[in-house]
């Protein structure tokens, strides 16, 4: 879905990026974390080509959608009108009303429809911001710091939002300085310093917090956490994993 090989970039001379390898498969939640200021946003950037790479490749297999740290919302458009924007940009008009209701629905916000974005919460502009960037069906959703301007308490809903977006033909990748964040989010974890990878590392999110389909001890007759019930659910594409009708574009 992603591959990046070998990728540099610049700013007034000094390196950012400095060869930065990695790959995004189909289905996959990956997590970039590190400090503030090793590079993860300019990778973002560079990615969705917000920026020009000086060295390297970057090689995206299909359509790229950016959810932004602090949202950027539209100030002046309601939160359907907001996520029906992109689609018109796109002119798929006809089609607009009833693919962002359903949308809007999903992610709970159907009834904040008519609402700006003064008057929702954090959490709720972040599903308005998700909304506005599924509609466009990307396969490669790239999230910046997603949790930031968040309370600490509503990360665990943030990482089952994110989960419930990805699918067989959806990818993820996830800048977030807060490694608990993406432990519980992503199925593997890239570590990134001074614009290179210096660590990447297998992660199980943890059952408790990826949704209400995971299997109760009961169930099973042994621990969720790493159970081998929970490995064969998620890979056969649990309840969890909400269909946001990707793959159409
Ligand atoms: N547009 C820019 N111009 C100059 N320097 C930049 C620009 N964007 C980012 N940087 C610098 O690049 C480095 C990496 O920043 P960033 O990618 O934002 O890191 P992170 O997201 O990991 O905190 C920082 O030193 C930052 O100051
Ligand atoms: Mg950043």
């Amino acid at each position: 879905m992603l591959q990046l090989r070998d990728v540099q970039k610049k700013f007034q001379g000094s390196s950012v990026l400095r060869g930065v390898s990695l790959s995004v498969g189909a289905g996959e939640v990956v997590g970039l974390v590190g400090p503030s200021g090793g590079g993860k946003s300019t990778l973002l950037r560079c990615v969705v080509g917000l920026e020009t790479i000086d060295g390297g490749t970057i090689a995206v297999d299909g359509s790229v959608g950016f959810m932004f740290q602090d949202f950027q919302l539209f100030p002046h458009m309601t939160v359907r009108e907001n996520v029906t924007y992109a689609l018109r940009l796109r002119e798929k008009e006809n089609c607009t009303a009833e693919r962002v209701r359903e949308l809007l629905e999903q992610l709970d916000i159907w009834e904040l429809r008519d609402r700006y974005p003064r008057a929702l919460s954090g959490g709720q502009k972040q599903r308005t911001a998700l909304a506005r960037t599924l509609v466009l069906n990307p396969n490669l959703l790239l999230c910046d710091e997603p949790t930031s301007g968040l309370d600490a308490d509503r990360t665990d809903g943030v990482a089952r939002l994110l989960r419930s977006a990805v699918s067989s033909r959806r990818a993820m990748l996830i800048a977030s300085h807060d490694g608990d964040f993406l432990k519980r989010a992503a199925d593997r974890i890239l570590h990134m310093r001074d614009g290179t990878i210096v660590k990447e590392a297998q992660n199980l999110p943890a059952p408790a917090t990826v949704g209400l389909a995971a299997p109760t001890d009961e169930q099973t007759g042994q621990q969720s956490e790493n159970s081998e019930a929970y490995e064969n659910m998620k890979n056969e594409g649990a309840p969890f994993r909400v269909e946001f009708g990707d793959g159409e574009g």
